[in-house]
């Protein structure tokens, strides 16, 4: 008998106010059709003011525990990826278990950037695999737009805020591939490129500092390095792109999607997107395509999905799992 880790939930949450591409056209010297074109973003939400990422994950995390008909008491822990935490400490994740009214197990954040989601999900399997936790809340939240530049234009039109969240529970399986569950993962991390995609503040300047990156650089090694985790995570448990129903990638770009997808030799009609109308939300964003994916009737129980995801680091891995 082999213990899997299930998704039996998904939730999201996304601010009210919706931000268009037409608005960053006031301030900078940029078009709706170059960032259409560009980055097949079309509108983001971004959080009202004094509303913090642990907000966004509440929402998220509620709604992923309706979906899977569960109380907060009932989850041993809860894993919450996220660059933005409200404060530099405590986690978000304890912020989020004492607004649930959680008052046992425990909570703590991962910090992976835009692949914090693949990072959170591969750290809760090992938890439950492990035996030490049956039930895990697994979360991406973010407010990138607290780390914006408003005046680089080459930045600030491409992110937006919003959380998702899964819940986890350990099954028993067979320990073959038609298990539910999470069937395998690949993490890796490369930090003689931190310089590619940052912030430029944090504890050591005392300022919460803004997000800078050097898009095409980021971009050449998304599209290499997205695929080759996609299949070196099919390859440990002997899949092939053939075998899977879903790509769920991060979604920071459309063009990266779309080559990502094609090196896997799958059509686009099998690949989740959402980045017209969410943006970049660095590690919400698998967590939401997820949700979003489900309410619209695409991902159903027993699909074989592939996540993946890049950002700064450059830290990057993928998880198959069957839902
Ligand atoms: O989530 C973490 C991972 N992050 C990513 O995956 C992001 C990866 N990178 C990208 O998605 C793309 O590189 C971008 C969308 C950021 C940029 O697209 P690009 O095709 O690589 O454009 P570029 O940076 O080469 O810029 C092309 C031109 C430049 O002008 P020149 O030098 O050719 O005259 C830019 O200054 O577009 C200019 N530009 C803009 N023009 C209008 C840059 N930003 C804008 C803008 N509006 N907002």
């Amino acid at each position: 008998m082999t213990t899997r880790a299930v998704v039996i939930g998904a939730g999201h949450y996304l601010p009210e106010r919706i931000v268009e591409n037409a608005e960053f056209e006031k301030t900078l010297d940029t078009t709706d059709e170059w960032i259409r074109a560009r980055s097949g973003i079309e509108r983001r939400h971004f959080a009202a003011e004094g509303q913090t990422t642990s907000d966004l994950a509440c929402r998220a995390a509620r709604n992923a525990l309706a979906d899977a008909g569960l109380e907060p008491d009932d989850i041993d822990a809860i894993v919450l990826a996220t660059s933005t935490a409200d404060l530099t400490f405590p986690s978000a994740a304890t912020m989020v278990q004492a607004q649930l009214g959680m008052t046992r197990g425990f909570a703590f954040d991962v910090q992976a950037v835009c692949a914090g989601f693949i990072y959170a999900l591969t750290n809760a399997n090992a938890l439950i695999v492990s035996g030490q936790a049956k039930r895990v809340l697994v979360i991406g939240a973010e407010t990138f737009s607290r780390i914006m530049d408003w005046t680089d234009r080459s930045t600030c039109v491409l992110f937006g805020d919003g959380a998702g969240a899964v819940v986890l529970e350990a099954r028993n399986g067979s320990g073959n591939n038609a298990d539910r569950g999470i069937l395998s993962t690949d993490l890796n991390s490369d930090g003689r490129y931190r310089d590619l995609l940052y912030v430029d503040g944090g504890v050591s300047t005392q300022s919460t500092g803004f997000l800078r990156m050097e898009g095409k650089e980021v971009f050449r090694h998304a599209v290499e390095k997205l695929a080759a985790t996609a299949t070196t995570a099919l390859d440990k448990i002997g899949m092939t792109s053939a075998d899977i129903d879903w790509v769920v990638p991060h979604q920071a770009n459309i063009r990266i999607i779309k080559g990502t997808a094609k090196k896997l030799d799958l059509p686009m009609e099998q690949v989740i997107v959402t980045v017209q109308d969410h943006g970049n939300t660095s590690a919400a964003s698998i967590p939401l395509a997820l949700s979003v994916g489900k309410q619209r009737g695409q991902i159903r129980e027993g699909d074989v999905l592939v996540t993946e995801a890049i950002g700064g680091g450059l830290a990057w891995g993928a998880v198959v799992l069957r839902w």
